[in-house]
């Protein structure tokens, strides 16, 4: 039996404030896409199948797994990965807050945690330890660091209130 191949395509894609145009079949994954034809290593192949939480990119500002979403189907939504979120210069707060509480061993769950952390401190400017745990629950990470990431997202949300009220008077 002969398989046929769904051919490649020209598909624009919104990544990190640029337009990139990629040649890729519609139903690869954005994940894919994002590593091999942008570079961008920032998002993580954990499970693959959207329970681990370490490919985590923000779609239009909302987390979202990229290792399920076709990336025929992103149109012209605008993709931030973790390094369209600050530059080694000027990182964004929950970087920072993530480096200064030392909130990791081996790394791998990092882009997600910190992808979510950052969806989650928009929707939510001061969570409690709840509501943290609640958002991150579905990020997994082998190397127990939980009790670090915690404190790392109420340093987070702490340093862009202190930004925000700084900005405001
Ligand atoms: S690699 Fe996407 S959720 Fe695990
Ligand atoms: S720091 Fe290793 S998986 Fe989280």
């Amino acid at each position: 039996m002969t398989m046929t191949r769904i051919p490649a395509t020209p598909i624009a894609l919104q990544v990190n404030g640029r337009t990139h145009t990629v040649h890729a079949q519609a139903d690869t994954s954005l994940l894919l896409v994002l590593r091999n034809d942008l570079g961008l290593n920032g998002p993580k192949y954990g499970c693959g199948l959207g329970e681990c939480g370490a490919c985590t990119v923000l779609v239009d500002g909302v987390a979202a797994r990229s290792c399920v979403i076709p990336v025929g189907g992103v149109g012209a939504r605008a993709v931030t990965t973790l390094e369209g979120l600050g530059t080694r210069g000027d990182l964004h707060p929950v970087q920072q807050a993530f480096i200064a509480e030392q909130a990791a061993q081996c790394g791998y769950c990092l882009n997600g945690m910190i992808m979510m952390t950052v969806s989650l401190l928009h929707d939510t400017p001061a969570p409690t330890d709840q509501q943290i745990r609640d958002a991150l629950s579905g990020n997994f990470c082998r190397c127990g660091t939980h009790v670090e990431i915690v404190r790392a997202v109420h340093a987070a949300a702490a340093c862009m209130a202190a930004a925000d009220a700084k900005a405001r008077a």
